[in-house]
């Protein structure tokens, strides 16, 4: 593929001098005269090499930088990027059956993820550039991994922007469409129908934390999907689990999981709007309490009402927990910052009348790198908290 140059304005924003990956319209002095998805060196004003990336003018994000270096991108430098992601989940990782191999920027490798699950990957595309490399993807996996199959699920509004084709589909081997596979002594399904990658890695950890604190409760799991934080909950002692979703689908393999898992008869699927739900939920009803709605908002206009909605649903979960009973709520909206959210649960506390006393706070693990040079790539925000009324503290 051949290279073009991309010359950057004078002043260099310290955002990418600092490692940030994306350069935008306005930072750009000289646009290269290439196709979109084409390969681009960038240089400052003055001709310093700052990386290499690739090019959409379809996008304000003009550049991803896939690299600092000036090296060749090619098979080899592919191969390297996903062996040191590998490496590094690897080292760590107790549970190595499932886990996100690559996470985009956060792993120099815009626009590309992967989650494995037992000897199956799973491939989201989501820019131009990257698609075009989506053959070395697969040739790199095989070779590295010797994989039963690799699936592409490149799915989403934000992909037709970029100028691709959503598609879905055996990239290479093949399997079932629920792939089973084990986390903490559970065996899950992640549905390649399903939504994602087929499961959210990201709350595996706060789900299995959280299991500590669920012996003889009554669960209700808003925004299920599959169940990660019923069935963790249920391992940990939990009494049952309600769990309540609008997809139908989800609820249909968390049934499948409950039978492998023995846990049919400690279930129930509720087909609905978690919104209605929880407002109709008595009081006492439930002892625990999880809230991992999808993310809430698209752009930045729309914040205010996201906001007013974690609040809402916040406060009719604590207000229906009696003392003692234990919240464990998340976001996953990335253009909201935690202390914006926080700031909406302490307000549902405090119109509950109620003191939230924490049992844990977590983000996102570390398979799903967040960085400090980009705060695009920190979007998990979960608090669990035991509740009690002020009167009673
Ligand atoms: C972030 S995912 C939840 C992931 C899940 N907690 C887990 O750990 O696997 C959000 C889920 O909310 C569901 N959903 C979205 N809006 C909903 C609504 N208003 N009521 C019920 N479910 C909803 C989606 O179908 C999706 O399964």
């Amino acid at each position: 593929m051949p290279e073009y140059r991309v010359k950057l304005k004078k002043e260099i924003k310290r955002r990418i001098a600092f490692g940030h990956p994306w350069i935008y319209e306005n930072e750009i002095a000289e646009e290269p005269s290439c196709e979109n998805g084409s390969l681009v060196k960038v240089f400052t004003y003055s001709g310093q090499f700052v990386g290499k990336g690739y090019y959409n003018r379809n996008s304000l994000i003009r550049v991803r930088l896939l690299t600092r270096k000036n090296v060749n991108i090619d098979r080899k430098f592919f191969k390297d990027k996903i062996q040191r992601a590998y490496s590094l989940r690897t080292r760590w990782l107790k549970e190595k059956g499932a886990f996100r191999l690559i996470y985009s920027e956060a792993d120099g490798l815009p626009g590309l993820i992967v989650d494995k699950f037992a000897d199956f990957f799973v491939v989201q595309i989501s820019t131009l550039g990257m698609s075009k490399f989506k053959e070395t993807i697969v040739n790199v996996l095989i070779e590295l991994f010797n994989p039963k199959g690799i699936y592409e699920k490149s799915e989403g509004s934000f992909i037709a922007k970029e100028g691709i084709e959503p598609y879905s589909g055996w990239l290479y081997g093949n399997g079932p469409n629920l792939i089973p596979f084990k986390l903490h002594e559970i065996t899950f399904l992640a549905d390649l129908h399903g939504q994602k990658t087929g499961f959210f890695l990201d709350q595996r950890f706060n789900a299995e934390n959280l299991s500590e604190f669920s012996t003889d409760r009554r669960v209700l799991d808003l925004f299920s999907y599959t169940g990660n934080f019923a069935f963790h909950l249920l391992k940990g002692g939990a009494r049952e689990a309600i769990l309540v979703d609008y997809s139908e689908r989800a609820l249909a393999v968390a049934e499948e999981i409950a039978r492998i898992n023995s846990f049919k008869e400690k279930i129930r699927t509720i087909n609905a709007n978690s919104f209605d739900f929880i407002r109709n939920v008595k009081i006492g009803e439930f002892e625990l309490i999880v809230i991992d709605p999808p993310a809430m908002l698209k752009s930045a206009t729309a914040k205010h009402n996201a906001l007013r909605a974690y609040k809402e649903l916040n406060l009719r979960a604590i207000r229906s927990l009696k003392d003692g009973g234990i919240l464990a709520t998340s976001s996953c909206t990335q253009l909201i910052r935690e202390s914006e959210w926080l700031e909406k649960i302490t307000e549902a506390f405090k119109d509950s009348k109620k003191i939230g006393k924490l049992l844990f706070s977590a983000g996102q693990p570390f398979d799903h790198p967040a960085l400090t040079s980009m705060h695009e790539s920190n979007y998990l925000k979960f608090r669990s908290y035991i509740v009690s009324s002020v009167s009673e503290f």
